[in-house]
C-alpha cells in the first residue's frame, strides 16, 4: 500500500521549494533524494554521527532525526548554501588550511555545526568548540585540526558581526 503524501514548502539555501513527500520521509532523504542536495551526508541515520547536520532556522539540526513535513515554513541551509561555487567561505578555507579533513565524509556536518556555533558565538574558546563538535564523529582526522580550523575562523565571524 502506498504511503500518504503531503505537500510542503520551505526555503533551502535562499530558494523557496515545494515538494510532495511521504509523511514519514526524513528531512535528510528529502534534501538528498527530492532536492538533489547530496552534500548532506548520511552515516548512522539515528542521530549519533552528525554527518547529516543542516541549519534549520539558525540552529544545527540532525536531518536524519527530523521529518521533512516538520520543515514546513522553515529556513534551511545545507553545506551547499554556505558558499557559492567560486569561493570557499572563511570556515571552509580554514578547514583546507589546517588539513581538517581526509575522506571528507564528516566534513559537511562539521562545517554546518561549526558555522551555527560561530554565527552565535564568534568568541568561543577551544573547550566550547570541542563540546559542540563532540556530537560529530570523524573516523580520520583525530579532531585536533578540526578544532584548530574552527578557532582560526573565528576572526572572520567577528568581522562579519562588525567587531
Ligand atoms: S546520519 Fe544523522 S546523525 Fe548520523
Ligand atoms: S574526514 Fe573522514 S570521517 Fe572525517
Amino acid at each position: 500500500m502506498s504511503q500518504p503524501t503531503l505537500e510542503i514548502r520551505f526555503t533551502v539555501n535562499r530558494k523557496r521549494v515545494r515538494v510532495q513527500v511521504p509523511a514519514r520521509l526524513t528531512l535528510a532523504d528529502c534534501l538528498r533524494h527530492e532536492l538533489r542536495l547530496t552534500g548532506t551526508h548520511l552515516g548512522c541515520e539515528h542521530g549519533v554521527c552528525g554527518a547529516c547536520t543542516v541549519i534549520v532556522n539558525g540552529e544545527a539540526v540532525r536531518s536524519c532525526l527530523m521529518l521533512a513535513v516538520q520543515a514546513e515554513g522553515a529556513e534551511i541551509v545545507t553545506v551547499e548554501g554556505l558558499s557559492n561555487d567560486e569561493a570557499l567561505t572563511p570556515l571552509q578555507a580554514s578547514f583546507r588550511k589546517h588539513g581538517a579533513l581526509q575522506c571528507g565524509f564528516c566534513t559537511p556536518g562539521m562545517i554546518t555545526t561549526a558555522h551555527a556555533l560561530l554565527s552565535e558565538e564568534p568568541d568561543c574558546d577551544a573547550d566550547r568548540v570541542r563540546e559542540v563538535l563532540s556530537g560529530n564523529l570523524c573516523r580520520c582526522t583525530g579532531y585536533i585540526p578540526i578544532v584548530e580550523a574552527v578557532l582560526d575562523a573565528r576572526a572572520a565571524y567577528r568581522k562579519s558581526r562588525g567587531d
